[in-house]
C-alpha cells in the first residue's frame, strides 16, 4: 500500500468552461433538463454511518448508496444511459428538423428514428449495463464487448436489455480496441466511459451524466466533509467527485483520495510519474470494475488539478470492508455493496490503521468522510461468495 500525493504543476489551475460543463453545476443543470426523458430517476440515499465512524475515530461517515439506482445496481447507471439519450435527441432533433423536448424521446415516433441508429462500447460490466438499458429505454440497437475476465452472470445481466454481446480475448483495454475497430468499419457510435486524444465528447457526456450524483450530495450534507475517498478504475467518476468540490470550494475543498486496486494502480502510477501513464496488465483483481490499466484522458485532465492523493489497496480490504458494511456497525443499517464500490471504505481503513498516512491525511476524530457505495450486488453470486468467504 502506498500514499501518492498529487505533485502537479497544474494542481489548484481553474477548471476550463469545458470541464465545468462536465463536473461543475452547469453540468448537474443539464443533466436535470434530461431527466424527463428517465421517468425512473429518484435520488439515491446519503446512509450516515455513526456506529462505524465511531469504531474507526472519525467525526462521521456518510455513504452514497449506488446499490438501486435505475435499477441497475451501480452509479454507472446515471452515465451510459444518459450519453445515449443525448445521442438520440441529437440525431431525433435533426432527422425532424425541430427542437425535441427530452421526454418526447420515449415516444414511438422518436424510437422509430433511433432505431436507425446502433450504439456499442467495451466494457468490463456496468458501463455496458448503462448503455444497454440506454439503448432499450430509447429505442437503438446496441452492441457490446465483453473480455474474457467479464462473468456469465455479468454478461446475462447486460444481454437482459436486448443488447448484442461479442466476447474478445484478452483483458479491459484489448477489449476497447477491438470495439472501436469494430463501430468504424461498422458505422456504429461508440459510447465508452474512456477517452483518448480525438474521443472526448462521449466520455465527456458519460462523465456529466455522473454529476447529478453530486448535486444529490449537496442537498442531502449541508454540513458538508473534510475527506472523500472515492474508487478509481479509469478516473472517470474520481474526476467528477474532485472537479464538483474543486468547482464549488476551490482551496477549501475537502481532502479527496483515489483509491485503486494494488494490482490495478494507473491512476497512483500516473499521479507519480505526473503523466498520464498506461501500467502492464497484471493479476486481477476481485474488484473487477476497478481493473483498469491507463486513465481515461479527460478524466485524467481534470484530476490533475483537483485530486489530492491516490491510494491503493489489496484486494482482502475490499472484501473486508464488504462484508463490514454488510453487518451494520454499532447499529448502523446492513447494506449490500459489492466488491468495487467498497474499495473507497477500504482506503479509509487501510489510511486510519497507518499513523504516517493519517497524518498525511489530516484524519483526526473531528473528520467527516464521505464515501461512494458506487455498486450493489451487481455479480449475485460473486458477492454471496465473498459475504461467506
Ligand atoms: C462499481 C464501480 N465503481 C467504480 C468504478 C470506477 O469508475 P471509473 O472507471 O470512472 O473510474 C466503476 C467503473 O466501472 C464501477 O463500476
Amino acid at each position: 500500500m502506498q500514499l501518492v500525493s498529487n505533485r502537479s504543476a497544474k494542481l489548484g489551475t481553474p477548471l476550463s468552461e469545458k470541464e465545468r460543463n462536465i463536473v461543475g453545476a452547469p453540468g448537474a443543470a443539464e443533466v436535470r433538463r434530461f431527466l424527463p426523458a428517465f421517468p425512473i430517476y429518484a435520488p439515491t440515499p446519503l446512509v450516515a454511518l455513526p456506529g462505524l465512524a465511531d469504531k474507526l475515530g472519525v467525526g462521521a461517515i456518510h455513504l452514497k448508496d449506488e446499490g438501486q439506482r435505475y435499477g441497475l445496481s451501480s452509479f454507472k447507471a446515471l452515465g451510459g444511459a444518459y450519453a445515449v439519450a443525448r445521442l438520440v435527441h441529437e440525431h431525433v432533433q435533426k432527422r425532424l428538423g425541430r427542437k425535441v423536448a427530452p421526454a418526447e424521446l420515449l415516444t414511438d415516433e422518436a424510437k422509430a428514428i433511433a432505431a436507425e441508429l446502433t450504439v456499442s462500447c467495451a466494457t468490463d460490466g456496468n458501463h455496458g449495463r448503462s448503455v444497454a438499458a440506454g439503448a432499450q429505454m430509447f429505442g437503438c440497437r446496441c452492441v457490446i464487448f465483453l473480455h474474457a475476465h467479464v462473468s456469465e452472470g455479468r454478461e446475462k445481466a447486460i444481454a437482459a436489455f436486448g443488447a448484442e454481446i461479442r466476447r474478445t480475448p484478452g483483458n479491459y483495454d484489448q477489449s476497447i480496441v477491438e470495439a472501436n475497430e469494430t463501430a468504424a468499419a461498422e458505422g456504429w457510435v461508440t459510447v465508452s466511459d474512456f477517452s483518448w486524444e480525438g474521443y472526448r465528447d462521449i466520455p465527456g457526456t458519460v462523465m456529466q451524466g455522473y454529476s447529478i450524483m453530486m448535486a444529490e450530495i449537496d442537498e442531502a450534507a449541508p454540513q458538508g466533509f473534510t475527506h472523500v475517498f472515492v474508487q478509481g478504475g479509469v478516473g472517470g467518476l474520481a474526476a467528477v467527485v474532485a472537479g464538483h468540490f474543486f468547482d464549488r470550494f476551490g482551496s477549501n475543498r475537502p481532502c479527496l483520495v483515489v483509491v485503486e486496486p494494488t494490482r490495478a494502480t494507473c491512476l497512483q502510477a500516473s499521479a507519480a510519474r505526473d503523466e498520464r501513464t498506461a501500467i502492464e496488465a497484471g493479476e486481477s483483481t476481485v474488484m473487477a470494475m476497478l481493473e483498469c490499466y491507463e486513465p481515461s484522458l479527460a478524466a485524467w485532465e481534470i484530476l490533475e488539478k483537483c485530486a489530492d492523493f491516490y491510494l491503493d489497496i489489496p484486494d482482502e480490504a475490499a472484501v473486508a470492508a464488504l462484508k463490514t458494511l454488510a453487518g451494520g456497525e454499532g447499529g448502523d443499517p446492513s447494506l449490500t455493496i459489492g466488491e468495487s464500490g467498497t474499495a473507497g471504505l477500504a482506503g479509509l481503513q487501510a489510511a486510519l490503521a497507518d499513523e504516517a498516512m493519517r497524518a498525511a491525511l489530516g484524519l483526526d476524530k473531528s473528520s467527516r468522510v464521505l464515501l461512494f457505495g458506487t455498486e450493489g450486488a451487481t455479480d449475485p453470486e460473486l458477492y454471496q461468495k465473498l459475504l461467506n468467504s
